[in-house]
């Protein structure tokens, strides 16, 4: 087979990507190790940025966001038994965020790329990248019936998560991390959202989120133990404590309902540098991981994929290489301020376990200061959806 740009994985990174270079006249192939069923149904991010939002209707595939996608225009933050709004819309000259499923992004853009006849190949194995250094690289797979294959193209975008096989190809990567000393267990329950608004929480049991998916679903994470077996929260005790930290004014009551899915996801931030080797790119989770407080890391992958298309564009229409030779650098601009917004958000709103009872004043000191002052609530408003995107 053979292809202009070969892509691993077929995330949102992956997908959007192919997308934005079908529309530049670039044709790709994506491999995907997984099948079209795990993906598409596949629970993660939920919070789309403004620019994302616009960006995916500008592309024609705003339709289903729209109609089912939900516009919230201010987040709410709860602490020391009292809840302030962020008024993201007022505090941005008119932002706002939509909420849309991960997976559901997914879907729309997989049939998308089917119906363009983008070859998606599904459930492969044996994935590697070679000769990246030099003008021929390849992909190597192992299809659906175990047969080899390979696509010979002129660049690997490498979009295959964080435990993907094309970081691992990059020789002399520098490793920015930090592990945290909490995970968040995540729910899915069949139960009407409790507020129209997303609510992030920090009580003395721990932070607490409640989000949604739909007006009959609601996304509820609760921090846990970094280490922590599922088989300790049942029902009734992850409800109990959701009931405990999300419940701070008056008598609201968090609606409850049937469970759906439950799992526990560690918190992290990771940043590799550089994103390039060669021929081969690396874009999205494959390149970065932020803790999910800020609810950032779709829109990274999106914005990655953003300046690569472009790039690539650029490379194809006159073969300039100048903003390909660019890329990480425009890319990690921007990553390493969603990184300290990821990082501050889940450092002001979690327990940590060494925290004295002064290191707990001192953080709702600062939510207090943060969400009570019209400069601090307009810092984290304009992070919160999304920055512009050349800044
Ligand atoms: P992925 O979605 O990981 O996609 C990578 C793809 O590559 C996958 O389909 C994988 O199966 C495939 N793959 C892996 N290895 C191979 C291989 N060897 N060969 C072929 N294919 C391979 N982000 C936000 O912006 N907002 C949020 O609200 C938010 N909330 C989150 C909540 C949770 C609980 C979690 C876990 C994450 C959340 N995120 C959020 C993060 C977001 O989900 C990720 O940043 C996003 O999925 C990154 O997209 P990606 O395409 O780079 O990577
Ligand atoms: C979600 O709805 O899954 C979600 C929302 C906001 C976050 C993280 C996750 O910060």
């Amino acid at each position: 087979m053979r292809t202009q740009v070969g892509i691993v994985g077929a995330g949102p990174a992956g997908l959007l990507l192919s997308h934005l270079l079908h529309r530049q006249g670039i044709e790709s192939i994506i491999v995907e190790n997984r099948s079209r069923d795990h993906i598409e149904a596949r629970i993660r991010a939920g919070v789309m940025e403004h620019w994302v939002a616009e960006l995916v209707d500008e592309i024609g595939m705003g339709a289903r966001m729209r109609q089912e996608g939900l516009v919230h225009e201010g987040i709410e933050i709860s602490f020391s038994g009292r809840r302030r709004r962020i008024d993201l819309k007022a505090l941005t000259g008119g932002k706002s965020i939509v909420v849309y499923g991960q997976q559901e992004f997914v879907k729309d853009f997989v049939a998308a790329r089917l119906a363009a006849g983008t070859p998606i190949h599904f459930e492969v194995g044996g994935v590697s990248v070679h000769d990246v250094e030099g003008d021929g690289p390849a992909i190597r797979f192992s299809d659906r019936d175990g047969a080899p294959q390979r696509i010979e193209c002129d660049f690997i975008a490498g979009c295959d998560g964080f435990h993907g096989i094309c970081r691992p190809a990059v020789p002399d990567l520098k490793i920015f991390e930090r592990t945290y000393p909490f995970a968040w267990l995540g729910i899915l329950a069949e139960a009407a959202p409790s507020s129209d608004e997303l609510i992030y929480s920090s009580h003395d049991n721990g932070f607490a989120l409640h989000s949604m998916r739909s007006p009959k679903l609601t996304r509820l994470y609760l921090q846990v133990a970094p280490d922590e077996d599922i088989a300790r929260w049942p029902d009734d005790r992850v409800w109990e404590e959701l009931q405990t930290r999300l419940t701070q004014d008056g008598d609201w009551r968090l609606n409850e309902g049937k469970v759906l899915q439950k799992g526990i996801t560690p918190m992290r931030s990771f940043v590799c540098e550089t994103m390039r080797h060669g021929m081969l790119f690396l874009a999205g989770d494959a390149a970065h991981i932020v803790p999910p407080t800020g609810a950032k890391g779709m829109n990274l992958a999106a914005a990655d994929v953003l300046v690569l298309s472009r790039a690539l564009a650029e490379f194809y229409a006159s073969g300039a290489t100048v903003a390909l030779d660019a890329y990480p650098a425009t890319c990690l601009a921007r990553i390493w301020k969603a990184q300290r917004f990821s990082w501050w958000m889940t450092s002001m709103l979690h327990i940590f376990p060494d925290q004295d009872t002064f290191g707990r004043r001192i953080q709702l000191a600062e939510i207090d200061f943060i969400t009570g002052n019209e400069a601090g609530a307009r810092a984290l408003a304009e992070n919160y959806v999304g920055l512009p995107f050349d800044a």
